[in-house]
């Protein structure tokens, strides 16, 4: 079976083939970063547009690089929720119109269940050798926003009958969301922790600020941790049970930055990495770093302590894409329970993703969903989705 997926939900215009769940026949991505790394953050409204201006490129690769016609897609596979609100509309509605164009079946995808099922896709042989052929995608913006297009590409690593074994936990890494999920089985999730303020990818992105380092924070963190050491102190924050907080954490990073400068704390934030070295900008980041990935791994701990059934773990979101957190998870988390991590290019948003989570679906007995109703929900619960 093979489904077209298409995610809108934040900065990435994404269309993707993907067979039977597993196999990944092509992946487009248009990446917002390049627009929104001026301003620092994502401005919902010009996401949307730029959603708007490339959607139709973006899914005309996909099938390209797919090598298949409309006859070949079996549904499409859209996320409906959560996100911005005028993104998640733009690929709803062109998935909605595709589906009823086309007469294909319609699947509504939660954005969290994609990110955890990123982890079942296994390496699709890339076979296309026409690339220099395929269409070439659209800027986002003109001549601002230089095209970001991936495709994923590379040798098998695994296969369908290596994915992750039920009962599992999944942490779930990203941008505006850290939770751990416990999965009793495919499309069946329940919340056991949560953030209580910040995503730790936000967080991420908010220290970044502080030091002085480009968004998104995240990667920006990661390579300036390479140079520094883990020197700074930081707190660990002390919430019961299996919920997290980030804010604490950001708020700490601020403080120490202050100390170590010597600056009052009404000293403007914006300023401070002005007055740090290169040198204090990568031990901070270090620190951070460390300290953000110990926060997550006690709580995954826990939560083993608490479920000691578990038979597997995965981790997702754009957050899973970070070395440390692979390393010392694989480091600390017992070595008898198989951690799985999405490829790197597949931590963060794509449409392969979206049809992994699609046929997931199906194969769980998801109804379609009716293409003149399809709404969108940009703050709902995984648990919620059923
Ligand atoms: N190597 C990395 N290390 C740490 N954080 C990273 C890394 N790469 C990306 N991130 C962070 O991942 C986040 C983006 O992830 P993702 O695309 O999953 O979030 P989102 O889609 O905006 O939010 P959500 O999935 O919760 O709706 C950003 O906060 C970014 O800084
Ligand atoms: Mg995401």
């Amino acid at each position: 079976m093979k489904i077209l997926g298409i995610e809108t939900s934040c900065d990435e215009t994404a269309a993707a083939v993907v067979k039977d769940g597993v196999k990944i026949l092509s992946n487009a991505v248009v990446s917002q970063i390049d627009i929104f790394a001026e301003y620092g953050g994502v401005i919902p409204e010009v996401a949307a547009r730029s959603h708007l201006e490339v959607i139709l490129p973006v899914i005309d690769k996909a099938l390209f690089d797919a090598k298949c016609s409309w006859d070949d897609i079996d549904a499409i596979a859209v996320t409906h929720a959560p996100g911005l609100l005028g993104s998640l509309l733009i690929g709803t509605l062109t998935a909605r119109t595709l589906a009823i164009l086309h007469c294909k079946p319609l699947y509504a995808v939660h954005h969290l269940k994609s990110h955890v099922y990123a982890n079942w896709l296994g390496v699709g042989e890339f076979e296309n050798t026409s690339l220099r052929n395929a269409p070439s995608l659209p800027s986002s913006r003109g001549s601002i926003a230089p095209v970001v297009a991936r495709c994923h590409k590379g040798s098998s690593e695994r296969y369908f009958s290596n994915s992750p074994l039920f009962p599992l936990l999944a942490l779930v890494v990203s941008g505006g969301h850290t939770q751990i999920l416990y999965m009793r089985g495919h499309n069946r999730f329940e919340i056991i922790g949560t953030t209580r303020d910040d995503a730790v990818g936000e967080c991420f992105d908010k220290v970044a600020k502080i030091l002085g380092l480009p968004y998104p924070g995240g990667p920006s963190i990661a390579k300036a941790a390479m140079e520094g050491v883990d020197k700074y102190p930081l707190p660990h924050p002390n919430v019961a049970g299996l919920d997290f907080s980030f804010s604490g954490l950001k708020t700490a990073v601020l403080r120490a930055v202050q100390k170590e400068l010597k600056l009052p704390i009404s000293h403007p934030s914006h300023d401070l990495h002005n007055h740090l070295s290169p040198e204090q900008v990568a031990d901070f980041a270090a620190s951070f770093q460390k300290t953000a990935v110990e926060i997550l791994l006690k709580k995954i701990d826990k939560a083993l302590e608490l479920h000691p059934e578990v038979k597997s773990i995965v981790v997702a979101g754009g957050v899973s894409a970070n070395q440390e957190l692979r390393k010392e998870a694989r480091r600390k988390l017992p070595k008898e329970l198989p951690i799985y991590f999405p490829e790197p290019t597949l931590s963060g948003d794509n449409g392969a993703m979206v049809a992994a989570a699609g046929f997931f679906e199906i194969q769980s007995g998801v109804a379609q969903t009716d293409p003149y109703k399809l709404n969108i929900y940009p703050r709902v619960s995984i648990e919620k989705e059923g």
